[in-house]
């Protein structure tokens, strides 16, 4: 047998093999194989251990991707020329994930990737950061773990490993984050729920799909896009607007109900007053 062959018989992609157990198990031979055979010397180079690998292999079998079919191959090898990739980037969930790619690469998180500089770093942030975060790389894996492609954990605890600010440490103490704790349910956050990916990466129809919106920067500018985008699939529009323009509460990470009253709403309120005497004189 050639070797690309055995390569797909091994990785269960060419079989016939109907017995989902039976496929597992060809499955996970073939990881071990993958790595260390097929690709000799990569898992040595690479310092990844056979306890690690098997971690690794864990973690896949419980993730949306195994259950869909994709598998070690499908981002650790270049489709076109087949070569072995030791450490995949973004590139690897392109042919899949296009809009999740897109618009990352469009937010602050991934703009200096899309001008072909290194990858953003905390360490080059003027924003507070923690400092055992200072030179993690921003790419698909920073928020994602990339063999659970657990989007929970993603939501709350992978941004509060870098992001340090008092908006941020705040979260904790809203009434949205303790919706969260209630009804957050995995492996998806509830739609009831509010995360910061609720607000930062907002999920968007995009056909017959709702997708999340990865572009992190595009609630922020102007900052009211966040009200009709996000706030307004809850609340109403001046309870949003007069929660958004308040510094104070911005930064308490909406903890308490707003107390300004914007300026906007009563003169629109003493228009419609005026108007409607108007209507009855
Ligand atoms: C959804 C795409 C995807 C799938 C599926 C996937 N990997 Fe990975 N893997 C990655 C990415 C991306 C990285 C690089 C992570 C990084 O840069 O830290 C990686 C890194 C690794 C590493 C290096 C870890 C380290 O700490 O250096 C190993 C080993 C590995 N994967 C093994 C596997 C095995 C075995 C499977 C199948 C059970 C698998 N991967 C499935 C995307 C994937
Ligand atoms: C061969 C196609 C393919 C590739 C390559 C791929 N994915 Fe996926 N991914 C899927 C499918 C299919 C699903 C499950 C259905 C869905 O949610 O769209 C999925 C689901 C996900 C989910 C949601 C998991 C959940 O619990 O809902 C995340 C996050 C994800 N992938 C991230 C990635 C990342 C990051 C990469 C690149 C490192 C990647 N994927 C590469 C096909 C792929
Ligand atoms: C800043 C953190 C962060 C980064 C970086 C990130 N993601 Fe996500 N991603 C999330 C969060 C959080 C969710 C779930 C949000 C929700 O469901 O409310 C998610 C959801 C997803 C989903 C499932 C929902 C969907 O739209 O299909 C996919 C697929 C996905 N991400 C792929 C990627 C890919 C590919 C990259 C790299 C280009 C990436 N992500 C980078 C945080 C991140
Ligand atoms: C690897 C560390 C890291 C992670 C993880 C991370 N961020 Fe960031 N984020 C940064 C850095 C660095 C910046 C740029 C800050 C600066 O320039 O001062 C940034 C910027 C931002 C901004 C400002 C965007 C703008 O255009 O001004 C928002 C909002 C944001 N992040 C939200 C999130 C959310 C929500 C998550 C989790 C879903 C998250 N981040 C995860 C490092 C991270
Ligand atoms: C209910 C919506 C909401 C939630 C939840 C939320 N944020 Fe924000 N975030 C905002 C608003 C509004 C701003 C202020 C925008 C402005 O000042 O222009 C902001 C600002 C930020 C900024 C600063 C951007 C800048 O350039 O100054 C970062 C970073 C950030 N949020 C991260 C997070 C993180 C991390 C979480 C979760 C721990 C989170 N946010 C939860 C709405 C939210
Ligand atoms: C998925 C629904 C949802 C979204 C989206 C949402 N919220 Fe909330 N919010 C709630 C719920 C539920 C509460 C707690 C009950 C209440 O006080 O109304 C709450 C509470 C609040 C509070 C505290 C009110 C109080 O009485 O203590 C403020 C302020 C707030 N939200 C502002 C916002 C802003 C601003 C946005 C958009 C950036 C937003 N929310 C997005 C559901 C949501």
């Amino acid at each position: 047998m050639k070797r690309r062959q055995q390569l797909k018989v091994i990785l269960g992609q060419g079989s016939q093999v109907r017995s989902y157990q039976y496929r597992l198990t060809v499955i996970s031979v073939g990881i071990l194989f993958f790595f260390c055979w097929v690709f000799p010397g990569v898992a040595l180079a690479e310092r990844v251990t056979e306890t690690q690998l098997q971690q690794i292999e864990q973690q896949w079998q419980g993730s949306a991707h195994a259950l869909a079919g994709v598998n070690c191959s499908s981002c650790h090898q270049n489709d076109q020329t087949k070569a072995f990739i030791a450490k995949p980037t973004h590139e690897s969930c392109t042919s899949c994930h296009e809009n999740s790619v897109d618009t990352f690469l469009l937010g602050k998180h991934g703009v200096r990737t899309l001008e072909g500089l290194s990858p953003l770093t905390p360490a080059m942030a003027h924003l507070p950061m923690k400092d055992s975060s200072l030179d993690q790389q921003m790419n698909c894996n920073t928020c994602h773990n990339v063999h659970t492609v657990n989007t929970y954990e993603a939501s709350v605890d992978s941004c509060l490993t870098c992001h340090n600010d008092n908006h941020s440490l705040n979260y904790k103490n809203s009434p949205h984050a303790q919706i969260f704790r209630e009804i957050g349910t995995l492996p998806r956050p509830n739609s009831d729920s509010v995360t910061c990916a609720t607000c930062h990466l907002p999920r968007e129809a995009a056909g017959d799909a709702v997708l999340v919106n990865h572009n992190n920067t595009y609630t922020l500018k102007p900052r009211d896009r966040m009200v009709k985008e996000v706030c307004m699939n809850c609340h109403g529009v001046e309870h949003a607007y007069n929660s958004i323009f308040d510094d104070e509460l911005v930064e308490a990470n909406f903890a308490r109900p707003p107390t300004q009253e914007l300026q906007t709403f009563e003169l629109v309120r003493d228009l419609e007053k005026k108007r409607s005497s108007k209507a009855t004189q």
